[in-house]
Order: C-alpha cells, then structure tokens, then sequence
C-alpha cells in the first residue's frame, strides 16, 4: 500500500511508526501533509528513505497536487476532528481509501458530505477505534454475543478521565465544539462505539445533561490561582498550578509543540480555567438502543483516576468490568502511576459471583493499539476477526450519533430521537445490528 499521512501532531506518530518500524516490506509512507511547516520537518526526519533525499511533504494547501503526484492508494487521516470530513471526501474523490483517526467527524453537515461521497465515489474508510482491540474489551463482547448472562437489558456505563489527561482537553483544539464537537463527540465516540458494538445496535433516543462544572475561571480563583496567565508558559502561578504543562521541560512537547508555535500560533498550553472554553467536562446521557436496551453513561474529566466501569444486567445474570487505566500523556502527578488493573466478573442469577481470567495485551490503550495496526497493516498474519472489530462509514457513522445528539439534547433539554434528526437532514445511515 502506498499511504499519505495528512496531520503530523502526536498522534499520526502511531502509524508512521507502525509503517517504517513493522510493516515497511509491506507498505510505504510516500508523503506527508500538514499545514505547520516545523511539525511537516519533523515527522518527514521519522519516516527515512535510503538513497534519497526523503519522504515528500506537502503543504496543506497542496494536498491535492500531493496526491496527483504521489499517487497514494490510502490517506491517513489525523488532523484535529473538524478537519476530518474535508480531506475524506477529497481522497475518496481523488480515487483513495481512507484511514481515519476518530471521530469520524463531529456533525451532521460533514457526516452527510462524507456519507455521500462515500456513495458516490465507492471508496472505503476505516475508522481506527482501538478500544475494541483491547484483547480485555473483545472478551466482553465474546462474553455478550455467546449469550453468557442471557438477553442484554440495561447497560450502566461510567468513564473518567483524570486531572491529567481529562485536563488536556481543556487546553487546545478540543476545548471548542466547533473543532472537536465537545467531548461527547471527541472523546464519547469510543465510549459509544463500544456501546453499538458490544450490544450489536444503534442509539434511536438521547437525553443528556452536561455544564462545564470544573475548568473555569472561578474554580481557578477557589484554588488560588486568581493571578493565572492566558497560557502555562507565561503563567505568574505556575508553581503552585497542579495543571501546569511544561512545554519547554519535555523534549517531545518542545519540539513538536513549543518550537512550531512561530509557524501557526497553535499553543498547546492554554490555561484550562478559561472562561471562553466552550465544551462540558461533566456530562451525563440517558441512552435508549433500537433493540430496546437501555444505558445511563457518564463521563468527567477531573477525576482523582482514570478508568472506566460498566454494568451489563441481562436475563440470566451480570457482568462488571472496570478498568484502572493510565494513558502515557503529558504533564502532572498521576495517583495511580505505572498501574494498571483490569477486572471482569460474572455474576450469574443463583450462583456465586466469580471473576473471570482478563486477558491482557502489550502496548498503548490496554494493548489495543498494536493488535489494531496488524489488522490495518498485515491482515493475512492475523486470525480471521470474528468479533467484527474493523469499523467502516456506518460504524464511525453510528458512533458520533449518540454523542451529536446528546449535544442537541443538552441544547434544547429535551430527548432527541435520532432518526428524526436523520431525516430532517436528509441523512441515510445503513442500520447498524439489531
Ligand atoms: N484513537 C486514539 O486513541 C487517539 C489518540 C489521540 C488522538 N487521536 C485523534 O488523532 C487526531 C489528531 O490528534 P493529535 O492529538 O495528534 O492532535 P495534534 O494537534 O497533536 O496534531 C494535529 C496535527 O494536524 C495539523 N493540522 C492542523 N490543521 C491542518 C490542516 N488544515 N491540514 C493538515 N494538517 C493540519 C497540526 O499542525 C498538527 O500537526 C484527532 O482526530 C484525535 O481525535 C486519537
């Protein structure tokens, strides 16, 4: 496969690295795009060329010329979510696949432009959810599909980020819902697709409640830090800050963030009690599943630990799952540093309840990402995936629904049936399971 990567921040490092370090006797990266001219540099040093004088790297402005000279067979795509859409549709124009970083997109409008690109053009996007690859969470649904605890009822669903990770969002792109589409979208379409997938159905109703009950200016007044500046950098309380990101103290942060600032003004360490933040940190959603399943979720972001649990009733019995988890990003004290601790148990009606053996994978997001990249990269080396884990249109499609309408809900107070919204924007989804 000849692959272009377009969006070359932290993340597009995953498949880059993935490319020239597992997989370069089978696929190629031929070029690379962004529209920071520094991070374009670095990523393009990450990808060698023996004998030549590099990787192609290209503009954002010229990502069309980069594909007519290219001629690449797939674009990944990892440049902030509200960019997502525009360069799907136009590799899907120009003849290309797409990998696409999630979420899909973080709206309706640019869903229905990808959706009918798609149609049009016959060309396939895979969307990466990585959490259905985690080897702990693919049990979870071996254990539902074979009917374990009986028919699936209610689903009572928890995440929380802490103050390190869940604090990151407040400091970029993502705290704007018109970059990001608020962390019901960014952050949820996992959370939700794992939902869709485990239960094999798709969200028909939402009703939601979310506010931004921590990352703003009077609790930052609360905890002492009335004097705070715009940004980490040239804050005057940045010593007694807890969310003080030192951009210049990590070699990766500085180079790949700080010394790119003077190309775009992209700061990576806006202070995260702003009061023009626009996104929620606490929200909750009430979720009714067309197969007739309900599930309460709740997400925050300033938890003490990080970690998700959740609660399948079904007719036969229960199942728990909680996961202690600790994501490698940057800046401040983690409570629960270098532990990581999964447990399921299985609770059937009239037995004593027993935990199950997890399994347990190597590598990022509890082992998901690498058993991702080899069904991406080298699909013939790997087992047949009978758990249905590749996810497409419809799936990435599916996924941000809930959270889109979670948002509208939160706007109007009331509940939103998603096939209304669907047809009031003339949107054709294919269904989704039961
Ligand atoms: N699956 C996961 O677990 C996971 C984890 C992290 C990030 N992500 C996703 O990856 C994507 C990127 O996130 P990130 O953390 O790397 O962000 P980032 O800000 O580090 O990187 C984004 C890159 O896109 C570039 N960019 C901005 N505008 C552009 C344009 N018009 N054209 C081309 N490039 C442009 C930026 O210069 C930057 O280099 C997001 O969609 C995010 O949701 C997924």
């Amino acid at each position: 496969m000849k692959i272009a990567i377009v969006g070359c921040g932290s993340r597009h490092k995953m498949f880059s690295g993935s490319v020239v370090e597992d997989y370069a006797d089978k696929h190629e990266i031929v070029a690379l795009c962004d529209s920071n001219a520094h991070r374009l540099g670095l990523a393009s040093k990450a990808v060698p060329k023996p004998g030549t004088n590099g990787v192609a790297t290209y503009l954002a402005p010229d990502f069309d010329r980069l594909i007519e000279e290219q001629k690449p067979d797939t674009i990944v795509v990892a440049t902030p979510d509200f960019l997502h859409s525009d360069y799907i549709v136009r590799a899907f124009e120009a003849g290309c696949d797409v990998i696409c970083e999630k979420p899909l997109t973080i709206d309706l409008t640019r869903l229905k432009q990808i959706l009918e690109a798609q149609e049009r053009t016959g060309q396939k996007v895979m969307v990466t959810f990585n959490y259905r690859y985690s080897p702990a969470r693919t049990q979870i649904k071996q254990l539902l599909a074979s009917g374990t605890i009986g028919t699936v009822t209610a689903v009572d669903f928890r995440w929380h980020l802490d103050r390190v990770h869940g604090a990151d969002y407040f400091r970029r792109w993502h705290r704007q819902k018109e970059n990001s589409g608020g962390l019901l979208v960014h952050k949820s379409t996992h959370h939700f697709d794992l939902l869709n997938w485990w239960l094999n159905s798709a969200p028909s109703d939402v009703y939601a409640s979310g506010r931004r009950a921590f990352y703003h200016p009077e609790m930052a007044v609360e905890l002492g830090l009335s004097d705070r500046g715009a940004r980490c950098a040239d804050c005057q309380v940045s010593d007694k800050c807890a969310f003080h990101l030192d951009l210049e103290g990590d070699a990766e942060l500085a180079s790949l963030y700080r010394e790119a600032e003077a190309d775009d003004g992209y700061y990576r360490d806006l202070c995260v009690f702003d009061a023009e933040i626009g996104i929620e940190d606490t929200m909750q959603a009430h979720i009714r599943y067309a197969s007739g399943v309900t599930a309460n979720y709740t997400l925050t972001a300033y938890s003490p630990w990080e970690g998700l649990e959740i609660k399948f009733q079904g007719t036969k019995g229960d199942i728990t799952h909680r996961h202690v988890e600790v994501h490698g990003v940057f800046g401040g004290e983690r409570a629960h540093a270098g532990d990581e601790a999964v447990t399921t148990e299985l609770h059937l009606a009239g037995e004593e309840p027993r935990m199950l053996d997890v399994p347990l994978g190597e590598g990022h997001h509890g082992g998901a990402d690498p058993v991702m990249l080899g069904y991406i990269f080298d699909p013939d080396n790997m087992e047949p995936d009978q758990y249905g884990r590749a996810s497409d249109h419809v799936a990435g499609g599916w996924s941000i629904l809930t959270g889109i309408a979670a948002n509208a809900s939160i706007e109007t107070g009331s509940a939103v049936n998603v096939q209304s919204m669907l047809r009031a924007r003339g949107i054709r989804l294919a269904a989704l399971g039961t």
